[in-house]
């Protein structure tokens, strides 16, 4: 599969699809902050990289379009999907959220969590639909929630399980 990834932060997921994705091709990383983390780490693994300045998804439609890409991850990306870019690539646009989805939809998913009574929480990978976190789920993992957890523990532990999590879904998952 050719690969595109959508970014907004510190890129650690991107960087952990490229490298736990070895059979398939992330060809371009797009990103909408000037010096986020991820653009320090497509230069350093070498994957093209493009700002998108714009709110109108054209630009990133025709993006995408170029490099041929097959399958859109949102790794981070901070902006709501609109339905053009959906309806431009159906079924071929995933996800990861940190929380054990229907669960903690949106911003501060982690805190969310801490702040619960719950004894887990995890992370979410899922189709994008128009509805925020709310498409279908193709696979979750699990982490337990510490007494002594703090926001940058229980955070830390939750990326991990993402960094697991969605490579071996790009890599093992029957995508639609
Ligand atoms: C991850 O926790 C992901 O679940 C959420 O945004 C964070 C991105 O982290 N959607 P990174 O930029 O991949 O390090």
């Amino acid at each position: 599969m050719r690969i595109g990834v959508l970014c907004s932060g510190n890129g650690s997921n991107f960087e952990n699809i490229v490298k736990g994705c070895p059979e398939h091709d992330v060809v371009i990383m797009i990103h909408n902050k000037k010096e986020c983390g991820a653009v320090k780490r497509a230069e350093r693994l070498s994957i093209p990289h493009a700002r998108i300045k714009s709110k109108d998804e054209n630009d990133i439609i025709k993006m995408l379009r170029a490099w041929r890409v097959d399958l859109v991850v949102l790794a981070g990306w901070m902006r709501v999907v609109t339905p053009k870019l959906i309806a431009a690539y159906p079924n071929k646009i995933i996800n990861i959220h940190p929380s054990l989805l229907p669960k903690y939809k949106g911003l501060n998913a982690v805190q969310q969590a801490l702040d619960s009574d719950d004894s887990i929480t995890g992370c979410t990978v899922h189709y994008v639909t128009e509805e925020l976190d709310s498409g279908e789920i193709i696979s979750q993992s699990c982490v337990p929630i510490c007494p002594k957890d703090t926001i940058d523990t229980l955070t830390h532990r939750v990326q991990q399980a993402e960094h697991h999590l969605l490579p071996n879904v790009i890599n093992f998952a029957v995508l639609q």
